[in-house]
């Protein structure tokens, strides 16, 4: 058992622990071979606090403690064979689809609108669709706010529609898989609705009421708590005030799920991407957050969730129980979990989840989403190389740098117009040559970028909507549309851009969301018919991918690992070499030496010998 009198090196040799100080470290642009230096790693973590000039405190201590306490090994970085299976050789696609493609002219997208488009994610070289929920719902947060798990969203089609998309889909030889949200529901959802009018029937423990609120906040702003009048109670709604948590300490609503779940399997799902699945298991009894960690973070309450205490046993439970017997695949989003705990969710031998999304790349050290700043490879860079060399070969990392909840990646990095090709082509390149599971959001295959949102009355997300709302009672309207700006989920969110016409071919009627006019240069018909354009490279870079198998099973070794704005590394196997050179700035860099081999691809035609041109990324076959 682990105490204040631990010392620093014990904390982090259990995986809880590591994770978390690697966190700290991170945040405090430390180093992590400070654990290393022999000093720093014999002091007892009760003298954390003073060592760092108290910017933590002791209540931060008792929280990595208990957290500590609760699991002993860290995950062995098995290197034997890695095990094959049809996702870790797949390449995904995701799908927003009330963004995607509208076949009825509602100006949202629909079901019949993504069978329109099948042939293209096909051509694209696609193995496998990940489709944002599509269920019924009041669409307090589009959809991840589910009315009815076994009914179609109205305005996205019927069952019917479902049925003939996944023929489709199956037809071409791809997978699907369907976002599965059970973290809560909507407060429409019939279960929550009987547990406020029928307290005593069984519905009455399915969701997490309390008689006096704690200080925990929401995700989205404000407490996390909504009072019911109808039992005198406060409900726990970890997202928007629509969106209440289920309660998974009862066993009924565990069971429920479960059937729910084999209803989609029965119809030939094959597998699910879980919604913040890393949140199902809360501390028994609501207690209060810490104080320290709520105002560092910005969220009270979070270390009795993010990392609960029954969360292996639900997972292991969903995976005997349901996903097994069906052999589906999984990928757990796990917001706020480090490189040790994702092992200990997917290591194969555990039982829990396939893969899991972490996002500790997604912002650089001592930024946050909505912090308006440049984002620096250098960084990517490192994590890429931590987690190659680091996550061992009984796990399987998933690999993408969007989605429907970030801003687009280009304009994060550098939004000057004249890098916008080649840096969407260098992303593409360290997506799919790592060893992992690449994940495609719509619109990322044509390097599409924030859009130029005018005004408050543009945005449509809840995040965004509540974010405004709190800030504007402290600082002056446009100091807050600037910083909701800077991180809104709504840039990633605008219509997928098909032609240059009205609407960008995405519907005849007026898109839910405004759209600028980047569809006129940006879009899929244009991006076909020109050689050199992201959306060719994509569809290159996947071909070559499924060429070479030392892709997805081959070692990954990192050469100029010290040297900045350069990412370099081999791939290799028994039978062949690969050699990826990556300038991460937008200023030449001094090449090391030209690599001996046939140059395979290059979002440049023309290189010098002498130097790398600004984001250049290259791959290369070694003799
Ligand atoms: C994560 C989803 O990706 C996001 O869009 C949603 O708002 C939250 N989970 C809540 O379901």
């Amino acid at each position: 058992m682990l105490t204040k009198n631990s010392r620093i090196k014990e904390i982090y040799a259990n995986p809880i622990g590591r994770d978390i100080i690697n966190r700290v470290l991170l945040q405090m642009k430390i180093s992590k071979k400070a654990i290393n230096n022999p000093i720093i790693g014999n002091l007892k973590i009760k003298d954390l606090p003073k060592l760092l000039k108290n910017r933590l405190d002791d209540e931060f201590i008792d929280v990595l403690l208990n957290l500590s306490n609760t699991e002993k090994e860290i995950v062995r970085a098995d290197e034997g064979p890695i095990k094959k299976a049809w996702w870790k050789e797949a390449v995904f696609y995701q799908i927003y689809p009330r963004s995607f493609k509208d076949s009825n002219g509602d100006g949202i997208g629909d079901l019949q609108g993504i069978i329109s488009k099948l042939d293209y994610i096909k051509k694209l070289g696609i193995d496998a669709i990940w489709l944002s929920p599509i269920y019924d719902s009041p669409n307090d947060d589009n959809g991840y706010d589910i009315r009815d798990y076994k009914k179609i969203m109205d305005e996205f089609g019927t069952m019917e529609d479902f049925d003939q998309l996944l023929d489709e889909v199956h037809n071409r030889g791809m997978g699907l898989i369907m976002d599965l949200v059970v973290n809560h529901t909507s407060d429409e959802h019939q279960w929550y609705q009987r547990a406020i009018s029928e307290p005593d029937s069984k519905y009455g423990d399915y969701y997490i009421f309390k008689d006096q609120p704690n200080n925990w906040t929401s995700i989205f702003g404000g407490s996390a708590w909504n009072y019911v009048e109808e039992r005198n109670q406060y409900a726990l709604h970890l997202f928007s005030k629509k969106q209440m948590d289920l309660n998974w300490e009862n066993e009924n609503l565990r069971a429920e799920i479960h059937d729910m779940i084999r209803w989609w399997l029965e119809k030939g799902v094959d597998g699910f991407r879980l919604d913040v699945i890393n949140y199902i298991s809360k501390s028994h009894g609501i207690p209060d957050g810490s104080e320290s960690i709520g105002k560092v973070m910005g969220l009270y309450g979070m270390e009795h969730y993010f990392y609960g205490p029954n969360l292996h046993r639900y997972l292991r439970e969903l995976k005997e129980k349901v996903f097994m017997p069906y052999n589906a695949f999984t990928v757990g989003e796990t917001p706020g979990i480090g490189m040790e705990m994702s092992k200990l969710l997917t290591a194969e031998d555990r039982n829990e989840l396939d893969m899991v999304f972490s996002f500790d790349h997604l912002e650089t050290p001592g930024h946050y989403k909505f912090d308006d700043y440049r984002y620096d490879l250098n960084y990517l860079k490192k994590y890429m190389i931590d987690l190659m060399e680091n996550y061992g070969n009984c796990c399987h990392p998933s690999l993408f740098f969007e989605n429907h909840d970030n801003p687009r990646m280009i304009s994060k990095i550098n939004p000057d117009p004249q890098y916008r090709n080649v840096l969407g082509k260098l992303l593409a390149v360290i997506l799919l040559t790592l060893r992992g599971t690449p994940f495609i959001y719509q619109g990322q295959e044509l390097g599409m970028i924030n859009q130029d949102f005018k005004t408050i009355e543009d945005l449509r997300d809840v995040e965004s909507l509540n974010l405004y709302r709190e800030l504007t009672k402290s600082m002056d309207k446009d100091k807050a549309f600037k910083k909701v700006l800077a991180g809104s989920r709504d840039h990633a969110r605008t219509p997928m851009q098909w032609e240059d016409q009205e609407y960008a071919g995405f519907s005849t009627g007026k898109p839910w969301i405004m759209m600028d006019h980047d569809y006129k240069n940006c879009n899929v018909d244009a991006q076909l018919n020109d050689e050199d354009s992201i959306l060719n490279f994509y569809q290159k870079l996947i071909a070559l991918r499924k060429e070479h198998n030392v892709i997805p099973y081959g070692d990954v070794i990192f050469t100029n690992k010290m040297v900045k704005n350069l990412f370099t590394y081999y791939r290799k196997d028994e039978n062949e070499i690969l050699y990826v050179e990556i300038n991460l700035s937008p200023n030449k860099k001094k090449r090391a030496k030209l690599p001996e081999g046939e140059r395979l691809l290059s979002n440049y035609e023309v290189i010098s010998l002498s130097h790398l041109q600004p984001y250049e990324a290259s791959i290369w076959k070694i003799k």
